[in-house]
Parts: C-alpha cells; sequence; structure tokens
C-alpha cells in the first residue's frame, strides 16, 4: 500500500530532525555520488535533497532506477545535514532525509525539457508541454502570488459591501472598442451570442436595479492584435457603484489597490500621483506615463525665438528631454538620433554642457550660444544634456516621450518599485484615422464633464470626460469613468458617434429603456488582473502569469485550438465555411 504524505518536501526543517516522514513529488535532480544517490524530491512546497545509502536495500535499488520526473512517494527519518553541508540557497537547506522506502508511482519519459533548466526553452514547446512548464518553480510562483491577489481583492471589496455577481458569458456585442468573439446559436438559426468583451451594460443595469455595489473577477474576450500584454481573453476586476463622485470612486479604487500590496507582497504603496490626460501628455509624451524613467519632458517652444537654426527656430514646437548630471557616450546619442528618425521624427538635436563648453550634433547652426538659450530654458547646465525634437505639438511630444523611456533604459536609470498614478480628464471622443469618424476614447457610456457639456455638438473633439485610468510602470492597469445615466444624453452621444436611430435601437434600446425606469447617478471601473500580476510578479509577458494561455498568433499548441470541426456540427448551426485563399 503507497504510504500517506505526512509532510511537504518544501516545509521541513531543523525543527523536524529525528521525525519519520512520507513525502510525495517528482524528482527534480538525481546525482549518483558513485555509491550514494541524492534525490532532489520537488512538490509544490518546495524541494527536499534525499540522501540513498547503498546500504539501504530495496529503497536504493529504487533510487538507481529512478530518472528525472518521475512520481515517488518516499518514507524515512529526517536528519540535519552535515557541517558544510548545509545549503543555504534551499528553504530545506539545513535537513535532508533518510530513507527507509521509496515507491516509485509513476515513471517519466524524458521530458522535452526540465523544470530544473526550462528558462531557454522556445515558448512554443513550453507551450506545447505546459503542464510541464507549469512545474518550474519559478513559474508556480506566479499562480500562488495570483491566488493571493484575488483572495485581497474580494476580501477588500466584499469589507466595502461590493456584492459579487455573475454576469452572462453568451451575451450581445458591447462596444470596448475590440471585435467580438462570436457563438452561433442553433436553436435560432443565423443568430449569434458574443463574448462580453467586458461586463459592461450589464453591471451598468445591475446598478439600475439598485444593487448599489457590484464587483466581478470575470474572464473577458477580445478578438484583437495580440502584444506581450494583451490576450484575446483576460480577467478584470469589474467594479461599478451608485451615488458616488468621482472623487470618492478613486479613492475606495486605490484603497483597493494599497490592500492588494500590502496583503499580498507587504508592500505600503504611496499615495498615486493625479495627473490630467492633457498634463500627462505635455510632461510624458503619453497618457501612460511611467514615472521610473526619471524626469518629465521640457517644452522648448518658448525658446524658439532667435536660433541661428532654422529647423528648430521655425518648428511648431519644440520638446526636449532633459539628460540631469548624465555624459552619454557619443555612441548612445548617435543611437538615440536613429531611434527618433524611427520614430518618425526628423532627427534629433543633442546638446551636452561641460567644463569645457558646449558640444552639440547641430553646433555649427546652432552656436554656443543658441545652444545655451535652450540649456537654459530646460533649467540644465554645466554636468547636464538635452535632447532637442521639433515637430507638430502632439507629435514632437509623443516622440520626446518614447525617448525618455529609451534614454532611462539606456543609461540603466530605470528606477525600481511600483510608481502609480491617476490619469483623469481623458477627451470624450478621439478621431480615428481607420473609421474616418469620432469614436469613443473609452465607450460610449462615459460621462461628459459637466462644464464641456455645451460643445457636446459644437465641438466635440474638445470635450473632456469623467474618465480614468490607473497607470503602474507604463502599462495602464485600469480604466473607469462616470456614466451617462439620461436616456436623452445617452441617445445624443450615440449620435454624435455616427449611430442612426434603428442602430442605437437594436444595439441598446435596452439600455436607453432601462434609463427610463429610474437610473441612478453611477460609475465604476475594471483592472486587468493578469496585467497587474504580470508586473506584481515581474514577469516579462502576461502569458506568464496565466495557466493556459494563447500565443500571439491566439493559438493554444498544447489543444491545437482553434481546430476544425466536424461537418455535422456545422451543419446543425446552419454555417458554411468559405474556404480562406
Ligand atoms: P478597458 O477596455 O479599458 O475598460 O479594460 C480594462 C482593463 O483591462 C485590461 N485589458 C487587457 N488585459 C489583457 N489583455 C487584453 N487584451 C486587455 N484589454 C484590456 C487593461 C485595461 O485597463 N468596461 C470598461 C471598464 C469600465 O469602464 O468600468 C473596460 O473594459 O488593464
Amino acid at each position: 500500500m503507497t504510504a500517506e504524505r505526512t509532510d511537504y518536501c518544501g516545509t521541513l526543517g531543523l525543527g523536524d530532525v529525528g521525525r519519520r516522514v512520507t513525502v510525495c513529488g517528482w524528482v527534480h535532480r538525481r546525482r549518483d555520488h558513485g555509491g550514494l544517490i541524492f534525490l532532489d524530491l520537488r512538490d509544490r512546497s518546495g524541494i527536499l535533497q534525499v540522501v540513498v545509502e547503498p546500504s539501504s536495500g530495496e529503497a536504493f535499488a529504487a533510487a538507481e532506477r529512478a530518472r528525472a520526473e518521475w512520481v515517488l512517494a518516499i518514507t524515512g527519518t529526517v536528519r540535519a545535514r552535515p557541517a558544510g553541508m548545509v545549503n543555504p540557497e534551499l528553504a530545506t537547506g539545513a535537513v535532508e532525509l533518510v530513507p527507509e522506502r521509496i515507491e516509485i508511482l509513476a515513471q517519466a519519459k524524458t521530458p522535452p525539457f526540465l523544470p530544473a533548466e526550462a528558462d531557454d526553452v522556445d515558448e512554443l514547446v513550453r507551450l506545447k508541454y505546459r503542464y510541464l512548464d507549469l512545474r518550474r518553480p519559478s513559474l508556480l510562483a506566479h499562480f500562488v502570488l495570483r491566488d493571493r491577489v484575488v483572495f485581497a481583492a474580494r476580501q477588500y471589496l466584499h469589507a466595502h459591501g461590493f456584492l459579487d455577481v455573475e454576469t452572462p458569458a453568451l451575451a450581445k456585442s458591447t462596444p470596448e472598442g475590440a471585435r467580438d468573439f462570436l457563438v452561433p446559436s442553433r436553436t435560432q438559426r443565423g443568430r449569434f451570442y458574443a463574448l462580453p468583451q467586458s461586463p459592461q451594460l450589464f453591471k451598468q443595469l445591475l446598478m439600475v436595479a439598485g444593487f448599489d455595489r457590484y464587483y466581478q473577477i470575470v474572464k473577458v474576450f477580445r478578438d484583437e492584435d495580440l502584444r506581450a500584454d494583451r490576450q484575446p481573453e483576460f480577467t478584470q476586476i469589474d467594479v461599478e457603484t451608485s451615488f458616488l463622485s468621482q472623487d470618492r470612486i478613486l479613492e475606495l479604487m486605490e484603497g483597493l489597490v494599497h490592500h492588494i500590496f500590502r496583503e499580498t507582497l507587504g508592500v505600503t504603496l504611496e499615495p498615486f500621483v493625479r495627473l490630467t490626460y492633457d498634463e500627462a501628455i505635455r510632461r510624458y509624451g503619453s497618457d501612460k506615463p511611467d514615472l521610473r524613467a526619471g524626469p518629465p519632458l521640457v517644452d522648448l517652444s518658448g525658446a524658439r525665438a532667435g536660433l541661428g537654426f532654422a529647423l528648430l527656430a521655425e518648428a511648431p514646437a519644440l520638446v526636449g528631454v532633459p539628460l540631469i548630471g548624465v555624459q552619454p557616450t557619443r555612441r548612445q546619442l548617435d543611437a538615440w538620433v536613429d531611434a527618433a528618425r524611427q520614430l518618425g521624427a526628423g532627427g534629433l538635436v543633442w546638446i551636452v554642457k561641460t567644463g569645457d563648453g558646449v558640444r552639440s550634433n547641430a553646433a555649427r547652426a546652432l552656436g554656443e550660444a543658441g545652444a545655451d538659450q535652450l540649456m537654459a530654458a530646460a533649467g540644465l547646465g554645466s554636468g547636464d544634456g538635452l535632447l532637442v525634437v521639433a515637430g507638430p505639438e502632439r507629435e514632437a511630444q509623443a516622440w520626446a516621450g518614447a525617448l525618455r523611456l529609451r534614454v532611462a533604459e539606456d543609461l540603466g536609470r530605470m528606477e525600481d518599485g511600483f510608481r502609480f498614478l491617476w490619469v483623469t480628464d481623458f477627451p470624450l471622443f478621439e478621431w480615428s484615422e481607420e473609421e474616418k469618424r469620432l469614436v469613443s476614447a473609452h465607450h460610449p457610456f462615459t460621462r461628459p464633464r459637466p462644464e464641456d457639456e455645451p460643445w457636446l455638438e459644437q465641438d466635440p473633439a474638445r470635450v473632456r470626460a469623467l474618465a480614468y485610468d490607473v497607470v503602474l510602470n507604463g502599462v495602464e492597469l485600469a480604466s473607469g469613468s462616470l456614466r451617462i445615466y439620461e436616456p436623452e444624453l445617452q441617445a445624443k452621444v450615440f449620435r454624435i458617434l455616427g449611430l442612426k436611430p434603428e442602430e442605437i435601437e437594436a444595439k441598446f434600446g435596452f439600455l436607453l429603456n432601462a434609463f427610463q425606469y429610474g437610473a441612478p447617478p453611477h460609475g465604476g471601473i475594471a483592472f486587468g488582473l493578469d496585467r497587474l500580476v504580470m508586473i506584481m510578479a515581474g514577469a516579462k509577458s502576461i502569458r506568464d502569469v496565466i495557466a493556459f494561455p494563447k500565443t500571439a498568433r491566439g493559438t493554444d499548441p498544447l489543444l491545437d485550438s482553434p481546430s476544425p470541426v466536424e461537418p455535422a456540427q456545422l451543419e446543425e448551426l446552419g454555417i458554411r465555411i468559405i474556404p480562406p485563399r
């Protein structure tokens, strides 16, 4: 009979010396020291060294047979390691197990890669054998953290009166800006459900229902181009509240993040910085500023006048990246000039000032006085440097913003830690080049700022919204807004977005209808849980915090999905496939 486990491998220490225990797990490593066999046994909790002596008879025979990733149950006695053999890198490094019985529970084929050395394995292979990949202790740690983050979030939201309410996965299209994943209906031939891009409309209906505070930790689905921080299905911590001002919502949600970091990492966060969208663009050239990357950009447009260099003097705007106390190498400066060109800027002027004078790639055109004029305008002096980009204001800001990040990376000046901020007052609409029309910057249910409402019809582009994002280390972590709750205002926004009355009725009639039965003022937010855990864990890709993620092409190499289906299934759904050309 199999001995029953008494302990987890990773929990044993000096306090257990002399105890007779049974541990179960996988052979992480096996070393044969001519006579003595060392087995590192691994389970979810950690790794324990087992020392098998030839004198241990059947146990030794089993240890001789055992190979990497075989599954064993080992009964033996815990002893302190001899002096000099203690391994400080291992939590159980002060002890080892001397077995009396080793039972082989399962053998393993030679795996395509070993969890002990999987770091350089091609990601496609890792995803195909994801169950082996997930045996890596470093990867497991992400899921332990993820569980704790979810637990802490629930704890906080429950304590603050939020109700966890489930909403349908077979739903109808909601406009969050991506394509829908569609699910054909068998019983209503020719009709489709859409998997939700967010529970946005349901949570608003729950506010109309009077639920007051809702949350859900929920899978949502978006058919969009994938990147390192995007998956076609991902998880939101989704929240909606009634009767609260924007300030009160931000306070409650900032409290949630503080609670999560305190409970899971023991980290006390600084109060979040707050910037309006305009400030973020001006100071960082981005609506997702990375506050770790050093000082903000400087607006040098005021210092254009009188510059001898026409390219700068006559540019619509000049934006500077200050290099405080930095003397970059010529190679670095040349690389940044190239980077600026690749971004789309005509070029980049650099200025470096030392005790010996001023150096610049535009020294001839600019002269020492011109260079000094720009340095002074940026508040810089001897020992500092400055990168200047010229162009239309928004573009120049964006280019300088990207260069600011590149410079911080290249100079090793990216600070450690978690730098949060709120970005508020987003524009309500933005121009879509692709669709050649105004689209919602957030989504069409977002409330305009009351002072900007008069501009809705005359000049919609200048209307700001009661919308806010949480940004962490340059990543958009959460997005939310106060909502429109008046049917007339909602219909007006739909019209500005170019929806025809029939379309409004077909797509959102139910919402406008609901708003006619007593809708409370409401607002909310959704956090990207995967992104949050990714940054907390220091992972490079969102795939490393999702147990069974999709590749960048949206496939799952383990299941080989998406996959063809039986003709009979299609027949039943009334669907015929047009083969790709
Ligand atoms: P939004 O569309 O901004 O807002 O989504 C909220 C947050 O979800 C995360 N996120 C993603 N994470 C992984 N993969 C993706 N493809 C992906 N797309 C978005 C981001 C983002 O900030 N209904 C609104 C919220 C609201 O108004 O309450 C919404 O879904 O971290």
